[in-house]
Parts: structure tokens; sequence; C-alpha cells
């Protein structure tokens, strides 16, 4: 596993931002949206691509392409698809797959209650979207979904993250595939509730409000 931890004062005054508890939900999926965008950056510098003709008002030229086939975007449901807007406005051709995954609070071990997966990702790049890698138990079950469609390319974005959840993913995945985990900052640890500290909270009930009654 690699581990990309974006260093940009831009990211840490947006990451400020979100964290402050009074932080209203529009601001907040304003901001995953503009975070979203600048980690994209970083998480796509190895996207596939292919040279293409291209005729400018001059003359005519060699260019670059996205190539096929498309990359598939996975935003982990709820909270990832805050940051689904960001990534496909970056890359439109890229095509949507869908993974809903809800932590059981109190085992702390992912469910999958939506699974909207191509059977075959053999040669596709996957960028796997969640704003949160808390125990890392949710996004080792969306790579584990990825690895088993036969995809060797799977590219990870992440707001925050604890150090366990990354030392989670890495002892999981061991040497079985080279997965890249881009994120915004990684925070201390994580509390005897398995949330990130100092985190943000429940990033799906800061972009969408409270579900579970
Ligand atoms: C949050 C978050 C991750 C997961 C991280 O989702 O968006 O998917 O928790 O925790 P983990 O690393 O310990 O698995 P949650 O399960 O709360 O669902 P939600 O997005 O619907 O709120
Ligand atoms: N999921 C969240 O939304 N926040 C955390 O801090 C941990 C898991």
């Amino acid at each position: 596993m690699q581990l990309h931890v974006a260093d940009h004062p831009l990211i840490r005054h947006k990451v400020t931002v979100l964290r402050d508890k009074r932080t209203p939900s529009p601001t907040f999926r304003l901001l995953v949206d503009e975070l979203v965008t600048l980690l994209a950056y970083e998480a796509t510098r190895h996207v596939r691509v292919t040279e293409c003709d291209v005729e400018t008002p001059l003359t005519s030229t060699t260019g670059t392409k996205i190539a096929d086939p498309a990359p598939l975007i996975v935003p982990i449901l709820r909270a990832g698809l805050g940051m689904l807007d960001g990534m496909t406005r970056l890359i439109p051709s890229a095509e949507v797959g869908f993974l809903g995954l809800k932590r059981d609070e109190e085992t702390l071990e992912a469910i999958t209650y939506a699974n909207r997966l191509p059977d075959d990702l053999t040669g596709r790049q996957v960028f796997l979207i969640d704003p949160m890698l808390a125990t890392g138990g949710s996004l080792v079950a969306a790579i584990e979904y990825a690895l088993e469609r036969g995809a060797t390319d799977v590219t990870c974005v992440c707001l925050l993250a604890a150090p366990e959840g990354i030392e989670h993913v890495r002892v999981s995945l061991g040497d079985r595939a080279d997965v890249k985990v881009v994120v915004a900052q990684v925070d201390e640890r994580l509390n005897e509730m398995g949330y990130i500290v100092p985190g943000l909270g429940d990033a799906g009930d800061r972009l969408y409000g409270i579900v579970d009654l």
C-alpha cells in the first residue's frame, strides 16, 4: 500500500473548517466537494491516457485523452456520495459503481447493504471514495470487492484517516495488491467508539443529517 498525505495550505484550511462543529451541512458539502477536487489532482496522477489527434485553429497536433476502459469511481455510501460530483467533474468519462456499507457501531464491522459494481473489473482503474478511514474496516471491504472482481489498480481517496485504519489496510492487503491511498490529513488516533480524533464527527450525518433513530 502506498500512502500519500496531501500537504497544501488550502487543504489544511478547508479541513479545519470541516472539523468545526458549527459548520452547517450546506457549507460542509461544499467544502467536501472542493477538497476532493484538490485531492483528485494527486489521486489521478497515474490515470491511464492515450495519445489522440487534435486540430487546433492553427494546425494538427498530438494530444492526450483518458484511455479505455474508462476509470470506475465508487463512492462508499453514504458519505462517499459527497465526493462523487467533484470526481466526475474532473473525469466526466468515468463510470460510477456504488457500494453501500454501514459500520455496525457496536462491533465496528462493515455491513454491506448495496453492491452495484461491474462483475469484471479486469484492466479498470478503480477510485474508491469515502471521506473517513477510521478502523479501516469499510475501506478494506471495498478494496476486497474490487480485487475479487479482477481490479489490480485501486486508488482510495479519503479526507481524514486514523493511523490505526491505515495500518489495518496495510496489514490486510499485505503484498496482494499495490493500492494507493490519498488522504488530506492523518489524525491522532481512534477513540473507544472508533471515531477519528480530533476528526470531524460522523461524516454522513454532517453531510446528510442523522438517519438512525
Ligand atoms: C463512515 C465513513 C466510512 C466508515 C469509516 O460511514 O463514511 O465508510 O464510517 O469507518 P471504518 O473505517 O471504521 O470502517 P458509516 O458506516 O458511518 O456510514 P454512513 O456513510 O452511511 O454514515
Ligand atoms: N465514521 C465517521 O463518519 N467518522 C469517524 O470519525 C469514524 C467513522
